[in-house]
């Protein structure tokens, strides 16, 4: 389907000659040859990307909440239906980005860093394609599969500082204006919440059908605690940011957190979620509020809490982060 059928775009192949050779020789030229191969392949495949990317961007991403996550995962697992549904879901996220992607300014798609990207996103579209036309029935397909989803989140481990680069080095190079500052911001507020989305149908696949429980984690589903308690990441989160603290400032301002649980009264709050999205949310608010705290009392030796209202109600769980200008001030700011 992705490849050229022979003859088609292979024209080069058919010149090869067949000469008599010392037996390493061969072996050294049919191993040049399947590269050359290969490398006009992958080149013809790359070359009918934007076809793929136009026909995939026709269609919206299917929203996903958390219960069906949880549904999918606990009691309907079964590997062909998301291999099934993921051959087609992903090509749909990758193409809807990599078109909001082409709309950027040229000086910023242009950038080094841009374009690395760029071609990650167009490689690894062209690597689920290959699965398009496979028999979801074969054991051997849903394991290839399950090895391209782990090759592909490695090739995107690094999107984010190549991104920012590119948006730096485009900034030093142009001159900026605040409108096209806006416009580069919203993109990518998109890029990283498409990206976020992607990673997790990855992980949700390579997590529940690699056979393995995890050993730390063993209640959880894919990357989603069923009962994941909110305090314990408020504690982790504030620990890192803590820790980051004091090596930059030598100073940090302790945790006061209260928990408020209005469905059972004096237990702790729960809720189905993923952690590590909910620690990263929190680290970095940690971070804000500790270096607001600190520069607000610049000098002082004691410095006032960080406060963190972790609430239940009947329809949803808020957490507030917060912290006070100063020691004995009542004004409060929030995160
Ligand atoms: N709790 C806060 N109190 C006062 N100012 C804040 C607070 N949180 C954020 N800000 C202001 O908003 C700006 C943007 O915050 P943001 O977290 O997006 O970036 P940053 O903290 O500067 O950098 P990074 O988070 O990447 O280390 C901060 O530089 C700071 O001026
Ligand atoms: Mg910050």
């Amino acid at each position: 389907m992705v490849l050229p059928s022979p003859g088609e775009n292979c024209q080069h192949i058919r010149s090869v000659r067949y000469i008599v050779l010392p037996v390493n020789e061969i072996s050294r030229q049919q191993i040049e040859t399947m590269k050359f191969v290969r490398f006009i392949m992958q080149n013809a495949a790359l070359a009918s990307a934007p076809k793929h990317i136009d026909h995939f961007s026709k269609f919206s991403p299917s929203p996903l909440s958390m219960k069906q996550f949880l549904d999918f995962g606990s009691i309907n697992a079964c590997e062909k239906t998301s291999f099934v549904f993921l051959r087609q879901e992903l090509p749909v996220r990758l193409s809807n980005i990599m078109k909001e992607i082409n709309l950027l300014p040229d000086q910023l798609l242009t950038t080094p860093s841009v374009q690395t990207v760029q071609g990650w996103y167009i490689q690894s579209l062209m690597d689920i394609l290959e699965f398009l036309d496979t028999n979801p029935d074969d054991h051997r397909t849903l394991g290839n599969f399950a090895d391209a989803l782990v090759m592909i989140r490695n090739r995107h481990n690094d999107v984010v500082p190549t991104m920012a680069q590119g948006v730096l080095e485009y900034k030093e190079t142009f001159s900026q204006d605040p409108v096209t500052n806006q416009n580069i911001q919203y993109f990518l507020d998109r890029f990283y919440m498409s990206r976020i989305s992607i990673r997790m149908l990855i992980n949700q696949h390579s997590l529940i059908f690699d056979g393995d429980t995890n050993p730390v984690h063993p209640n959880t589903i894919g990357c989603i605690d069923p009962h994941c308690t909110v305090a314990e990441v408020v504690q982790d989160a504030y620990q890192s940011a803590k820790m980051l603290c004091e090596r930059y400032y030598l100073i940090s301002p302790d945790l006061f957190l209260q928990e408020v649980n209005s469905n059972k009264k004096n237990q702790s709050v729960h809720m189905e979620y993923v952690p590590s999205h909910l620690y990263h949310m929190l680290f970095e608010l940690f971070k804000n509020a500790m270096r607001a705290t600190i520069e607000h009392n610049e000098g002082k030796t004691t410095l006032p809490p960080i406060n963190v209202m972790v609430s239940l109600g009947g329809e949803d769980m808020s957490i507030k982060v917060g912290h006070r200008m100063s020691l004995h001030g009542w004004e409060e700011c929030q995160c």
